[in-house]
């Protein structure tokens, strides 16, 4: 089973796919942290949002080092602006689409180790996984949230990390990168044709997941969400 969850910046969508994941026992790819891994990668070079330069960005994203993905600094506010910056240019995308479609479909060690241990699928959220990266996806996903919830929730998050925020900053934030993502010429965020729109304003976790499991015909498993 292979599943595709897009939407919006701090919607939600990586909590659902996380939680579905271990609902139906699936492999999951966070693939915002392989463009954020890039911009942070350009920032420890020392560049500038403003002025990236599109070669560098090319050889970073070729070049990846995964061990960035799980490094804490790719979740500052600075490097998601750097991600949608980096993730607008047509040669970073090129660079990182492969690996991307691999791990879905199996190929990559991680999955491989996953499926010995009965893993029976993989879930990839971002921006453009519903219509470029697995457009044949067995379900596609599209999550959405009023941008006040969501600058709230990342603020929340971002508090609970003992990181420092600020509410309009963050909404700012918010408000600049899809605006970004949305009106990008190669693979803008924007619903496939297919998906399934989950609006998260008034959900809960539980109540997210359990709408997502519903629409695809499954049941939560008990005692879990
Ligand atoms: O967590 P949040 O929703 O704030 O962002 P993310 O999923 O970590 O993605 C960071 C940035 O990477 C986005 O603003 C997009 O510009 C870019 N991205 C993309 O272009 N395509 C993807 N498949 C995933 C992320």
């Amino acid at each position: 089973m292979i599943i595709a969850v897009d939407g919006t910046a701090a919607s939600g969508k990586g909590t659902l796919a996380k939680a579905l994941a271990a609902e139906l026992g699936l492999a999951h790819l966070d693939t915002g942290a392989l463009y954020r891994a890039c911009g942070l990668t350009l920032m420890l070079e020392g560049a500038d949002p403003s002025s990236v330069d599109e070669h560098a960005a090319e050889i970073a994203a070729k070049n990846l080092d995964f061990s960035l993905t799980k490094d804490a600094r790719i979740r500052t506010a600075e490097a998601g602006e750097m991600a949608s910056v980096v993730a607008a240019m047509p040669e970073v995308r090129a660079a990182l689409l492969e690996g991307q479609r691999r791990f879905a479909y199996s190929v990559t060690p991680e999955l491989k180790d996953g499926l010995r241990k009965g893993l029976r699928g993989a879930i990839l959220d971002g921006r453009d996984i519903g219509t470029v990266v697995l457009p044949d996806a067995d379900y596609k996903f599209f999550v959405d949230a009023d941008v006040d919830i969501r600058a709230h929730r990342r603020w929340k998050e971002l508090i609970n990390h003992g990181s420092e925020a600020m509410l309009p900053a963050i909404m700012e934030d918010l408000v600049k990168r899809d605006e970004r993502d949305r009106s990008r010429q190669h693979a803008p965020l924007k619903p496939a044709d297919n998906a399934i729109l989950v609006d998260t304003t008034e959900k809960s976790v539980e109540e997210m997941v359990r709408f997502a499991l519903k629409a695809i015909g499954r049941q939560p498993l008990p005692g879990k969400s």
